[in-house]
């Protein structure tokens, strides 16, 4: 398995955390059996206040984004990691979702989904590619229909990539995808990357050590975003109104602060 997949396995295991939780943001039953106990593991290694809410902050804002944008008939997960909303979330008849994620992890979640019997609420392909490849073609092989409405999630995904490689990714879906097609997910800003906080650098260091490095990260989403013939229609900061559901320990960052982390939610629109 490639060393950034481990990621998948601790956003798992903090879904399965939220999901236990009284006013739970979202129930994910299956997140504990995928985490399993190296996500859990890492779920420790890792955490901290901040990345807790953000994972689960993030899964419910885009549970809403999906909710809120429901005449897409194509959803496509890039990264797709062990996201489970083929069983969680509701879907419109005639609606197909697309995962796509590395090989090896999409080999090893779908033996684990059978494993403990999931059941699916819409019909499902699952794409094994390095999204530095040709993985345009490799949706298409899957049905994926260009041309035809799709909504694009990609999430926790960006900043795994060097600065030029998610540019370049960006561009990549903007390519494949038709007019008023949205593009929703998360980044890292910058002030992450240089914070003062002791949580925050040391979480860098250890994603370094294990071979998950943060690479890609911007203070301006708005102009990352609008590269590609894409339009940022909504770019909120974690812990702000729309990007806050009650997990965000702390008082909202400004968006002028320095030298605190903070991370964006947001969705772009493909122009015509
Ligand atoms: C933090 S996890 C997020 C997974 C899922 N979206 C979630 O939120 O639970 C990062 C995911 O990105 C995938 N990933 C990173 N770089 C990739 C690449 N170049 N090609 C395919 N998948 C990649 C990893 O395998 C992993 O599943």
């Amino acid at each position: 398995m490639e060393a950034v997949s481990d990621t998948a396995l601790w956003a798992a295991a903090v879904r399965a955390d939220e999901s236990q939780l009284e006013d739970a943001l979202f129930v994910d039953d299956l997140a504990a059996d995928l985490a399993g106990e190296k996500g859990f593991a890492l779920r420790d290694r890792y955490d901290n206040a901040g990345v807790r809410a953000c994972i689960a902050e993030r899964t419910r804002y885009l549970d809403e984004v999906i909710a809120r944008h429901p005449s897409f008939r194509q959803v496509v997960f890039l990264a797709a990691g062990l996201d489970t909303r083929s069983v969680r979330l509701e879907w419109a008849p005639g609606t197909t979702l697309y995962e796509v994620d590395h090989a090896d992890l999409v080999a090893w979640k779908e033996q684990r989904l059978t494993e403990l019997g999931a059941q699916h609420a819409v019909e499902r392909h699952t794409v094994g590619i390095d999204l530095r490849e040709d993985w345009p073609k490799a949706l298409e092989a899957a049905g994926w229909v260009p041309g035809a409405p799709t909504l694009w999630i990609a999430e926790g995904l960006f900043y795994y990539l060097p600065e030029d490689g998610a540019r370049e990714l960006l561009a990549r879906i903007a390519e494949q995808a038709a007019p008023g097609d949205i593009l929703s997910g998360d980044l890292v800003s910058r002030q992450t990357m240089v914070s003062e906080s002791e949580a925050a650098r040391r979480n860098l260091v250890l994603l370094e050590e294990d071979g998950s490095p943060w690479l890609f990260a911007t203070d301006d989403p708005e102009e990352y975003l609008s590269t590609g013939g894409w339009e940022p229609t909504e770019v909120l900061i974690l812990g702000h109104p729309g990007a806050n559901f009650g997990r965000w320990p702390g008082p909202a960052i400004p968006r002028e602060a320095m030298g605190v982390p903070r991370n964006f939610f947001f969705f772009a629109t493909k122009r015509g």
